[in-house]
């Protein structure tokens, strides 16, 4: 989307007048999602908000549970405050009453929260689906340790374009410090991809590694980019870590507190790539520039050039940890907008598909996301601040708050100006469900619940010794 962006905005009216043919690009299997991209492209440079396209991109998570423990993950945050959490594992029922949203979807990607895609056991079903039914390019962020048999099998057989595989280590004892598996498993499945393919004759599914650098991996990235070679990756992706609630969070593992000696190993792992022959994204090193001690946060520095594309572009649906059959849906990753309950909501059909898609929340993000200082929605303000990322690395905790104000006060907006309409299994939410204020309340009345739990094994213990006495 963003290349077609950039192009339609170079040709300007031109592209204005000639994409208008679009509309008669006929619906057939290949071409609606051409059709739909395009369309979808003018709605946007028009700015307009009740449209007739439909996502362009979407992302699912298959389920709400992860079978690793990654130090960088926010899963322990999730395992502590839901540890006996529904699956919420997608079927293709699930999938096929999503297809509204999903019919003219030009890509698929499965991940989204903490959650391992593979987990859920259709996922070789829904792959033959998609791709025959649709031909949609697919896309999964996984850890591997479930990619084999039937899923291995499927994805390569119906063509699954894009599989990113978190690879944080490349030796057996970093592997297991910081991604908690057994790396001889997942390196077992990705041998056995690449010998499939190379069997098959398939380029596809096209494997990256991904790896996001901080201080307690940086010595990893040799036996990264080997394993790289010797597995058949096509590249490797080279990341930074971000800052969260996770099992590192204390650590200031991040090389924003030391950038000059992030920035020198970012070259050495281009260099070794170069010799390896191993191709890396991005091309060229990003390297950290701003240290954290010159990061100062101002409400108003934001930057008004950039023109936010997603509400016309994208859709995702996010696990729900304390809810069975549910999706936080929203556009970005700024903010969760609903809450569905897919046993209930029917978005089976393009026209059904309207209730999420044109809704009037989305219809006000797109009234207002991309608008001046004064007129734009505090979301978006929020997002394109120009310290934003830099301030989440550094400080977590003013980051979370505000973020939690600017989602806040952006559903105050909308609701003091439209009434939201009432939709069976869908709910439009007021705040930030995953908000610092919300995550303490929760850690407190899981504290209360095991102080009262105590209490009661106390009294009993009570009660016994009493028995025994008496
Ligand atoms: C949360 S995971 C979910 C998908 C899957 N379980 C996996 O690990 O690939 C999505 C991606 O974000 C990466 N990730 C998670 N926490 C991160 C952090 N703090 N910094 C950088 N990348 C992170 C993961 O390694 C993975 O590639
Ligand atoms: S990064 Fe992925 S594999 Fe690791 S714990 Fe998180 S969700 Fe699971």
């Amino acid at each position: 989307m963003d290349r077609l962006i950039y192009w339609a905005k170079k040709l300007g009216p031109v592209f204005l007048i000639v994409s208008i043919f679009a509309y008669a690009i006929p619906r057939t299997r290949k071409l609606s999602k051409y059709r739909n991209a395009l369309l979808a492209c003018r709605a946007f440079l028009q700015g307009t908000t009740l449209v007739t396209t439909r996502p362009v991109s979407v992302r699912i998570a298959p389920t709400a549970i992860c079978n690793y423990r990654c130090l960088f993950c926010e899963i322990h945050k999730d395992n502590i405050l839901y540890p006996k959490r529904s699956k919420n594992e997608i079927t293709l029922e699930h999938i096929r009453n999503y297809e509204g949203v999903l019919e003219e979807a030009y890509n698929l990607s499965f991940y989204g929260g903490s959650e391992e895609p593979l987990v859920a056991k259709e996922f070789g079903q829904i792959v033959a689906h998609m791709k025959k039914k649709f031909g949609t390019k697919l896309m999964v962020n996984t850890n591997a340790s479930l990619m084999k048999g039937d899923v291995l099998d499927s994805m390569v057989e119906h063509g699954f374009d894009y599989i990113i595989v978190s690879y944080h280590a490349g030796t057996t004892d970093g592997y297991r410090a910081i991604m908690t598996g057994k790396i001889e498993k997942v390196d077992t499945n990705l041998a056995a991809l690449r010998d499939l393919k190379a069997a098959r004759g398939k380029r596809k599914p096209v494997v990256a590694f991904n790896f996001a650098l901080q201080r307690l991996n940086a010595d990893e990235y040799e036996a990264i980019l080997e394993k790289a070679v010797n597995l058949g990756a096509d590249h490797v992706i080279v990341n930074r870590y971000y800052g969260g609630r996770n099992k590192l969070q204390d650590q200031n593992v991040s090389y924003e507190y030391d950038i000059a000696a992030g920035n020198a190993v970012l070259d050495d792992i281009y260099s070794k790539a170069r010799d390896m022959g191993m191709k890396l994204e991005p091309a060229k090193p990003d390297y950290w520039r701003q240290p954290a001690e010159s990061v100062h946060w101002d409400d108003e520095n934001i930057d008004t050039t950039i023109q936010c594309h997603l509400p016309w572009s994208h859709l995702h649906f996010n696990p729900v940890l304390d809810r069975a059959n549910s999706h936080f849906v929203g556009v970005c990753n700024r903010a969760e907008l609903f809450k569905v309950d897919y046993a209930r909501l029917n978005i089976s059909t393009a026209e059904k598909a309207d209730k999420i898609w044109n809704h009037s929340l989305l219809k006000h993000l797109r009234e207002t996301v991309n608008k001046g200082c004064d007129s734009i929605n505090p979301l978006c303000k929020f997002c394109k601040n120009n310290q934003r990322e830099a301030l989440r690395n550094v400080d977590a905790a003013l980051y979370a708050a505000k973020r939690d104000q600017a989602v806040e006060a952006f559903f105050q907006q909308y609701n003091s100006k439209i009434t939201p309409e009432i939709i069976e299994g869908l709910e439009v939410l007021v705040d930030n469900p995953h908000s610092e204020e919300k995550f303490q309340e929760k850690l407190g009345e899981l504290n209360t619940l095991e102080i009262a739990e105590k209490r009661q094994l106390d009294e009993a213990l009570d009660e016994t010794a009493l028995a025994r006495m008496g």
